[in-house]
C-alpha cells in the first residue's frame, strides 16, 4: 500500500472522529497551477488530504476563489489559498517547495496528444518559464505515474493478484507506443501464468489507457480523476524525498542518459535535491527490447518538436 493511500485512509478515519492530529513534518508549500480544471480540482482535494502539505496554493486563470473556499473547509492541516489571474501567479509560486502543473486542454475522441501539442505546450511554457526562470534537470519532471497506475491495475486484474502489492515499471514517454510497461519486471510475481498474448494485450491497453477514457467520456474530455490520483502520488513522492525519506523510487520522465534520447521516463530516486538518481532499464526480454526499438524514433520526434517550440519562445 503506498503512503498517500495510507495517509489518506488514516486521515479520513481520524477526521471522522476527532480531527487530524498534526504530525511533525517540515512546513511544505505546494502550488497547483490549473487548480480549477478537471484534473486540478480532484488533485487539489487529494493534496489537501496529504499530511505533508502545510500550505496549498491553488492557481488558475479563473475560478480558484471558489475551489479554494470549498477545499479550505476540510479539517486537515494544510492552509488553502486561491489565486486567480496572471498577476497573482508570482504570489502563488512564492516559496513553493513543489509545483504541480495539471493545466491544459483535454483530448476529444479521434484526437492524439500531439493534436493538443501547441496549445498545451504553450500553456505549460508560459507557466514554467515564470515558475523557474532557470532550468535544473533535477527539479523538473514529467508525471508518467498514470501509466504505472494503469499497468498495475490492468496486470493485477488479469493475473488475479492483489493490486496493492503489484508494482510495474513503465518507461519511455507518455503517448501510445512510447509508453512501455516492463511486465517482465513486475513485482512481486512476474508474469504469473500470463501468456505472451496476454502481455501484449496488457501492454496495448496500458498504451491506450488514455484513449479508453477519452472514448468512454465521449466528447466530455479525458482522464481527470485517475490523473489527479497519479499527480497526487507523484507530489507525495516528491515531498517524501524533500523530507529526507531515503528510498523514494518512482518512474518519471526526466532528462536522461539511459538511452540515446535526451529525455526518457524510467525509475528515478527522489530526494532532498529532487531527482537524485536516474536508474537504468534493467534486463528486458525480447518483446520489451522490440518495444523500446520502435518507440525511439517516435519519442525522438516529439522531443525535437518540444525543444524547437521552447527555443522559439
Ligand atoms: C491520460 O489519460 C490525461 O494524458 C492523460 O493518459
Amino acid at each position: 500500500m503506498n503512503s498517500l493511500f495510507r495517509a489518506s485512509r488514516d486521515l479520513l478515519r481520524a477526521s471522522a472522529t476527532r480531527g487530524y492530529a498534526s504530525a511533525s513534518f517540515p512546513d511544505r508549500k505546494v502550488a497547483v497551477l490549473g487548480a480549477a480544471g478537471g484534473i486540478g480540482q480532484p488533485l487539489s482535494l487529494l493534496l489537501k488530504l496529504n499530511p505533508y502539505v502545510t500550505e496549498l496554493a491553488l492557481y488558475d486563470i479563473a475560478g480558484t476563489p471558489g475551489v479554494a473556499a470549498d477545499i479550505s473547509h476540510i479539517n486537515s492541516k494544510g492552509r488553502v489559498k486561491g489565486y486567480a489571474g496572471e498577476d497573482q501567479l508570482g504570489e502563488a509560486l512564492k516559496g513553493a517547495d513543489v509545483i504541480v502543473i495539471p493545466a491544459g486542454v483535454p483530448r476529444k475522441p479521434g484526437m492524439t496528444r500531439d493534436d493538443l501539442f501547441k496549445i498545451n505546450a504553450g500553456i505549460v511554457r508560459a507557466l514554467v518559464l515564470k515558475a523557474a526562470g532557470v532550468y535544473d534537470k533535477r527539479k523538473v519532471l514529467g508525471v508518467t505515474t498514470l501509466d504505472v497506475v494503469r499497468a498495475k491495475t490492468f496486470y493485477a486484474e488479469k493475473a488475479g493478484v492483489d493490486v496493492g502489492k503489484v508494482d510495474v515499471p513503465v518507461v519511455g514517454g507518455h503517448a501510445g507506443i512510447t509508453i512501455l510497461p516492463l511486465f517482465s519486471q513486475t513485482v512481486p510475481t512476474p508474469n504469473v501464468d500470463l501468456s505472451p498474448a496476454d502481455i501484449d494485450a496488457l501492454t496495448k491497453r496500458t498504451q491506450e489507457g488514455g484513449t479508453e477514457v477519452v472514448q468512454a467520456k465521449a466528447g466530455k474530455g479525458s482522464a481527470t480523476l485517475s490523473m489527479a490520483y497519479a499527480g497526487a502520488l507523484m507530489a507525495d513522492a516528491c515531498l517524501r524525498g524533500l523530507n529526507g525519506d531515503s528510498d523514494v523510487v518512482e518512474c518519471a520522465y526526466v532528462e536522461s542518459t539511459v538511452t540515446d534520447l535526451p529525455f526518457f521516463a524510467s525509475k528515478v530516486r527522489l530526494g532532498r535535491a529532487g531527482v537524485e538518481e536516474v536508474y537504468g532499464l534493467g534486463e528486458l526480454n525480447d518483446y520489451e527490447r522490440a518495444g523500446l526499438k520502435s518507440l525511439v524514433p517516435e519519442l525522438q520526434a516529439s522531443i525535437d518538436k518540444g525543444v524547437k517550440f521552447m527555443q522559439e519562445a
